[in-house]
C-alpha cells in the first residue's frame, strides 16, 4: 500500500487547504530580520511547502512575488492536479507543485530560504515527522527560516476526550461520510448529557461547540484519522535541536513573549530562560496548537526586540479597524480600540494619533518616520499642545510600536503586500482573486486571508480588472441581473460604492 493510500483511509472527504497569514514568508522574513538574521529578501527567495495540498497557501505568495520561486510537494495526485490547473489558468511560471512524498525530498531538491509545513507534522507517522525536521535542516539556506505548525499539549489533553469519543463511537464504520455524521451525533449527545453543573460538563461543552463549528474535512482530518500526535512544546524543540535546528520564535506574534499572560504570572515568568517561559505559557494558556519558527542552531539570535530595529520595517495594523473609526485624539481618557481580534488600550493622545493614522491607511502600511510625522501633524491639526505629551520623540514612538507588535496588534514587514489605499477610478482586484471569484465565493486577499463573498460581491470582484470604471461596471451588472444571469435580492443589494469600499478594507483591491 502506498503512503498516499494510507492517508484518509476509506475517506472521500478532502482537506482542500487554505491560505494562512501567519505562515506567509513575509512574516517569517520580518521575524528573522528582527532577530538579527539576514534572511534572503522575499522578492528573490526560494520557498518550499511540504504537504501543500492544492497550493492554496503557496499560490497567492507566488502570484505576489513574481521573481521568487515556489515549490510545493504533496502526495495527493488529485490535489496537485487541482493546483496545477489553477497555476495554468493564472498563467504564472514561478511555482511548481510536485506529486511526491515528503520522505522523498532530498538534497537534490536544492536549498530554500523559507520552508513551510502547515497542518502536516502532528498528523503523519513519527518517521515522517523526523523527515520534516530533517528537510528543514538539510534543505534550508544558511540564513533560512522554517515554519512548522503542530498540535500541542496540554491543550490536546482536553481535545483528545472528544477525539477518543468520536473514534470509539465510529470504530468499524467504513464510509467517511457516515463516520462524520455519527461522530457529530455522539458529540451532541455528550454535550447535552454530561452530568449537572460539573467542571467536566463546562469543559466538554466548550470543546463540543468548537468541534461542531468546524467543517467536515477538518473534523475528519483532526479527529477521526489514526495519526494525531500532539507533543509538548519542549519536546518539539528538543526534537528540532536533534536535527540541528533552534527556536527562532512563533509565527503568532502575540506568542513571542509572555505578554499574553496575566500581570502576576508575567512577573513570575520574567526571569526564566525563553524556552521555559514558552513552555509555562502553554500550561497557563492551555495551548493546543503552535506555529513554531526555526532556524539553524549555529546562528546567534538577538532576542531583545527594541524599537531602534524598526527603521527598515513597514508598519500596519494586524486587524481590520471598524469602518470609518475616528478616535478623539485630544482626550486623555483610556480607550480600548478594537482592531480585528486585537485590542489596543491607550490614554495617550500621541499614541491615539499614531493609531488613527494606521487606521486611515489600513490595510496599507507606513514607515516609522512617516508615522511619527503623521501623528504630530494630526495633533497639531486639532490644536493639541504637544508640550502636554511626555514622550513624542521618534524613539519613544518606536518603543511603543515594538510593544504593540509584540502584543500582536501590529504587523511588520520588509516587503509589504501591494494594496490599494483608496478605491480608484478603475478598481482592480488581483488576477488570483478574480480567477477565484469567477468560480466560487472564497477569495484570497493581499493580506493572505480568505474572504468569503456573497453572490453579488463575487460577480463584482470577478470583474475588477482595472479596465472598468464603476459606472460601466454597474451597467454591466444591471444588465446581467435583467437577463437573469445574476440572482440577487434587490431589496438587500448594497451600492457598488459600498461594495468597492468593503473590498478595499479587506485588501482585495490592488493599486
Ligand atoms: C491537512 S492537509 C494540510 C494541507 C495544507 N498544508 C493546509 O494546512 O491547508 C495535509 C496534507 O499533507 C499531505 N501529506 C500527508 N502526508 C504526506 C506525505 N508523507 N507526503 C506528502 N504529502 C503528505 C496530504 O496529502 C494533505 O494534502
Amino acid at each position: 500500500m502506498t503512503a498516499a493510500a494510507t492517508f484518509n483511509v476509506g475517506s472521500n472527504i478532502a482537506y482542500s487547504g487554505a491560505s494562512y497569514r501567519m505562515s506567509h514568508p513575509r512574516r517569517l522574513e520580518a521575524l528573522a530580520a528582527l532577530s538579527g538574521m539576514h534572511p534572503q529578501p522575499l522578492p528573490a527567495a526560494r520557498v518550499l511547502e511540504l504537504g501543500c495540498a492544492s497550493g492554496r497557501n503557496l499560490l497567492p505568495q507566488a502570484a505576489n512575488y513574481p521573481d521568487a520561486e515556489f515549490v510545493g510537494v504533496d502526495f495527493s495526485g488529485r490535489q496537485i492536479a487541482e493546483g496545477q490547473a489553477m497555476i495554468k489558468a493564472l498563467g504564472i511560471d514561478n511555482i511548481r507543485l510536485h506529486e511526491a512524498r515528503i520522505e522523498d525530498v532530498d538534497g537534490s531538491w536544492g536549498v530554500f530560504d523559507y520552508i513551510l509545513c502547515h497542518g502536516v507534522y502532528s498528523w503523519v507517522n513519527p518517521g515522517v515527522e523526523d523527515d520534516i525536521l530533517a528537510i528543514c535542516q538539510r534543505n534550508l539556506a544558511a540564513q533560512g527560516v522554517a515554519y512548522v505548525s503542530y498540535n500541542v499539549l496540554p491543550g490536546w489533553h482536553v481535545r483528545n476526550i472528544t477525539r477518543d469519543l468520536m473514534r470509539y463511537h465510529t470504530d468499524g464504520i467504513e464510509s467517511a461520510t457516515e463516520k462524520i455524521v455519527r461522530a457529530r451525533a455522539i458529540l451532541g449527545f455528550m454535550g447535552k448529557n454530561a452530568p449537572g453543573n460539573s467542571a467536566y460538563k463546562a469543559l466538554l461543552a466548550e470543546e463540543v461547540n468548537s468541534v461542531q463549528r468546524s467543517d467536515d474535512a477538518y473534523l475528519n482530518y483532526e479527529f477521526l484519522q489514526n495519526d494525531n500526535h500532539p507533543c509538548y512544546f519542549h519536546e518539539f524543540i528538543e526534537r528540532a535541536a536533534s536535527h540541528g535546528l533552534q527556536y527562532l520564535g512563533d509565527a503568532n506574534t502575540a506568542r513571542l513573549s509572555i505578554r499574553a499572560a496575566p500581570q502576576e504570572a508575567q512577573a513570575a515568568l520574567a526571569n526564566l530562560p525563553l524556552l521555559k517561559q514558552q513552555q509555562y505559557m502553554d500550561f497557563l494558556l492551555n495551548t493546543s496548537f503552535r506555529r513554531t519558527v526555526l532556524c539553524h542552531d549555529h546562528i546567534r539570535l538577538e532576542r531583545r526586540r527594541t524599537g531602534n530595529l524598526l527603521d527598515r520595517f513597514h508598519i500596519a495594523l494586524s486587524g481590520r479597524p471598524q469602518k470609518k473609526l475616528r478616535l478623539d485624539v485630544t482626550s486623555k481618557e483610556t480607550v480600548d480600540i478594537a482592531l480585528g481580534n486585537n485590542t489596543i488600550s491607550s490614554n495617550s493622545p500621541f499614541a491615539k494619533a499614531a493609531i488613527q493614522h494606521l487606521i486611515d491607511v489600513f490595510p496599507g502600511s507606513v514607515m516609522i518616520s512617516d508615522l511619527h510625522k503623521a501623528a504630530i501633524a494630526l495633533l497639531e491639526g486639532v490644536g493639541y499642545p504637544l508640550s502636554d505629551e511626555p514622550a513624542t520623540r521618534l524613539e519613544d514612538m518606536a518603543a511603543v510600536v515594538m510593544e504593540v507588535y509584540l502584543g500582536g496588534a501590529i504587523e511588520l514587514s520588509l516587503h509589504p503586500p501591494k494594496v490599494a489605499s483608496t478605491v480608484s477610478d478603475l478598481p482592480a482586484a488581483s488576477p488570483l482573486a478574480r480567477l477565484q471569484a469567477s468560480t466560487h465565493g472564497k477569495v484570497v486577499s493581499q493580506l493572505h486571508e480568505t474572504i468569503v463573498l456573497d453572490e453579488f460581491k463575487r460577480q463584482v470582484v470577478s470583474r475588477l480588472d482595472g479596465e472598468r470604471d464603476p459606472d460601466s461596471l454597474w451597467l454591466e451588472l444591471a444588465r446581467a441581473i435583467d437577463r437573469g444571469e445574476i440572482e440577487v435580492d434587490s431589496n438587500s443589494m448594497e451600492s457598488l460604492d459600498d461594495i468597492l469600499e468593503w473590498c478595499r478594507e479587506r485588501a482585495l483591491l490592488i493599486e
